[in-house]
């Protein structure tokens, strides 16, 4: 079965073609990110009209690579050889979602194609089915990290999901974005520079200074408020390199987030770990869930870093793993989706 998905979220415009959930034929994403680092955060409205920009060339785009994939001759073959369109329709920014799912029912009536609703953070879990030449068996636990949210759910099989816990404040690529900033990394989307600079510290001689929220309690909750505001005096004390503050305050994370992951693995007695969201793209957590979740003799599925942020392949993937299929009337955005919200 051959998908086009749409992802239009937050600040990401994305197309993509996908075969059977697994096989990416092709992607193009554009983002409006430069605008958003000027103003050291998404500003919706202008979100929005990027997306509006973005949308008709970022498809056009795409057909044009699917049918110098597959050599066809003309692009109604590719539309031809489409099976479903599906799209993202939250959570995310209603301004731009909207954008996304009116592109996706446009197409879905003029090509005369089923139309299937995408929630985003369950597409984020599907990245680990692309191009995975293993198995992902069930039952599974999957970490969802990204920017907004940070969730553990078990995966008991396509669409069958359990919620285990959340985190009851930021998400922690707030919490990294947040630290990065603090620490005068980036003022947007800088989890990628702090984990670089944390690479520069040779050891880690602020081992244990900043808190691991909620690592006692046991539940599968977390919080990272309580961390950025630990950090932040830490930094306030100017006493530390950068690359020392960025090292405990990853591992800090991480650490929660591995030892909960891996005592939720436990006592699900799963077979599999999924991680999914930007923040997976982080070195020290994909090592060190690896490591540990292979002392007790479970595989660990991480998505191919390129599909860790938003893009449409995942979106596609999981379209064809929950083909829950609607007529467009039906189809609007619900900017406030939750993991386990269905339509
Ligand atoms: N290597 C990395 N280490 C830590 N954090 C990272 C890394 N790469 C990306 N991130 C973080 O991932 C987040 C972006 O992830 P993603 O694109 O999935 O979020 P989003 O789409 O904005 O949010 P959501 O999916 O919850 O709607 C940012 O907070 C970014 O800093
Ligand atoms: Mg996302």
């Amino acid at each position: 079965m051959i998908i086009l998905g749409i992802e239009t979220s937050c600040d990401e415009t994305a197309a993509a073609v996908v075969e059977n959930g697994t096989k990416e034929i092709c992607s193009v994403v554009a983002s409006s990110k430069e605008f958003h680092e000027k103003t050291g955060g998404v500003v919706p409205e202008v979100a929005a009209r990027k997306q509006v920009e973005a949308i008709t060339p970022v498809i056009a785009a795409c057909f044009e690579k699917f049918k110098e994939a597959k050599r066809l001759g003309s692009l109604d073959e590719c539309y031809k050889l489409i099976d479903a369109v599906s799209v993202t329709i939250g959570p995310g920014l209603v301004g731009s979602l909207i954008v996304g799912i009116e592109a996706a029912k446009a197409l879905s009536l003029a090509l005369k194609k089923p139309l299937i609703p995408v929630n985003h953070l369950v597409g984020h879990i599907y990245a680990n089915f692309i191009g995975n030449d293993k198995v992902v068996e069930f039952p599974s636990i999957a970490l969802l990290v990204s920017g907004g949210h940070t969730d553990l759910v078990l995966i008991k099989g396509h669409g069958n999901f359990e919620y285990l816990g959340g985190t009851l404040d930021d998400a922690a690529g707030e919490a990294f974005d947040k630290v990065a900033r603090l620490l005068g990394l980036s003022k947007y989307l800088g989890g990628v520079f702090l984990s670089k600079k944390a690479e520069e510290c040779e050891e880690n001689i602020l081992e244990g200074k900043l808190p691991r929220p909620m690592l006692d309690q046991d539940n599968f909750d977390f919080s990272f408020s309580g961390l950025k505001t630990s950090s932040r005096r830490l930094i306030e004390e100017n006493k530390y390199a950068a690359e020392a503050v960025a090292c405990e305050f990853e591992n800090a994370v991480v650490d929660v987030l591995v030892k909960k992951t891996i005592r939720a693995a436990k006592k699900y007695k799963v077979k599999t770990i999924l991680l999914g969201g930007g923040v997976s793209a982080n070195r020290v957590l994909r090592k060190r869930i690896r490591e540990e979740a292979e002392k007790i003799g479970i595989i660990t599925h991480v998505p191919p870093i390129s599909l860790c942020t938003d893009n449409a392949v995942y979106i596609a993937g999981a379209a064809f793993f929950n083909n829950k299929q609607v007529k467009y009337e039906k189809l609007d955005a619900n900017p406030s989706l939750g993991i386990m919200d269905r339509f």
